[in-house]
């Protein structure tokens, strides 16, 4: 266990990260106002409220308040390059379909990229009143009370699981439906040939669950480099291997991320999923 305060002065990157996911964290949970204004984006379900895009703005004024220079990519349409080197990549509201139905799992998303790279990660999941936090080669950590009063932040690990068979595994769908019938496929594929699924509306949580020991493995086709990019460092720091279905980047367009022992073996069963 670390103080917080010590955990966040381990970046330079962090404090300013770390107030940006505050700050719009706390605007989601407590000024949702009683009708949301839903909109929809690329399908009609796919949707996006005011308190999205009220989230990115503050999420913006705090970080390029303090680092004009730094580049950005945020979901609901904030996009800049920036002369630094570093560039912040923000889901703002994940989970926003459970957001709209009060479903707990929902959480803001910062990362900051160096040559394309997550260099620190945070997740905040208010509901839970807890936060993520992911140096690259400086662990992943779970911090409770995020945002009631934090104290000590906890150095996370992965679960052990020897075999998929036996392997917890999240998953997520696309908003198009032509596209959740490819992905219902590859669940039909591989429905008896892992533990159980589970969905969970959210895919930064998905990682943060995995990187606590909560799932064995997840993965997703179609995510967003704002649903991956803080994620993913939390779950790496953790012990997990995640990767793309083909190549090593967790980019890519299916991203598999799982407990190292059964990194292998899950890959090549979402790869005979995914060959007609
Ligand atoms: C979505 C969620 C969901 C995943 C989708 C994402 P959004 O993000 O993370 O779990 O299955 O692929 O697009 O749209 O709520 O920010």
């Amino acid at each position: 266990m670390v103080p917080v305060e010590e955990l966040l002065l381990r970046h330079e990157l962090l404090p300013v990260a770390w107030e940006a996911a505050v700050t719009a964290a706390s605007f989601l949970r407590d000024e949702r106002p009683l009708n949301l204004v839903v909109e929809s984006k690329s399908t009609p379900v796919d949707a996006v409220t005011q308190m999205d895009r009220g989230a990115e703005e503050r999420i913006v004024q705090i970080l390029l308040g303090a680092r004009p220079a730094d580049g950005f990519l945020g979901e609901e349409g904030g996009e800049r390059i920036g002369t630094t080197g570093v560039r912040w990549v923000v889901d703002p509201l994940d989970g926003t379909v459970n957001y709209l139905y009060r479903i707990p799992m929902w959480g803001v998303s910062i990362a900051a990229e160096v040559a394309e790279e997550s260099v620190i990660g945070i997740v905040l999941v208010p509901e839970f009143d807890e936060g993520y936090v992911a140096i690259k080669g400086g662990g992943s950590w779970l911090i409770r009370h995020a945002l009631s009063g934090p104290s000590w932040a906890e150095q996370l690990q992965v679960r052990e699981c020897h075999d998929v068979s036996t392997a917890l595994t999240a998953t997520g769908f696309g908003y198009s439906g032509e596209r959740r019938v490819e992905q219902a496929g590859v669940v039909l594929a591989v429905a008896d040939k892992v533990r159980d699924f589970r969905r969970m509306g959210c895919a930064t949580v998905d990682f943060c669950w995995l990187a606590r020991g909560r799932l064995d493995a997840y993965y997703e086709r179609g995510l967003h480099r704002w649903d991956v990019a803080a994620g993913y460092l939390i779950a790496q720091e953790a012990g997990a291997i995640v990767t793309g279905l083909w190549g090593d980047s967790p980019h890519e367009e299916t991203m598999l991320a799982s407990v190292p022992q059964i990194s292998q073996q899950l890959r090549d069963l979402m790869r005979k999923a995914h060959t007609p």
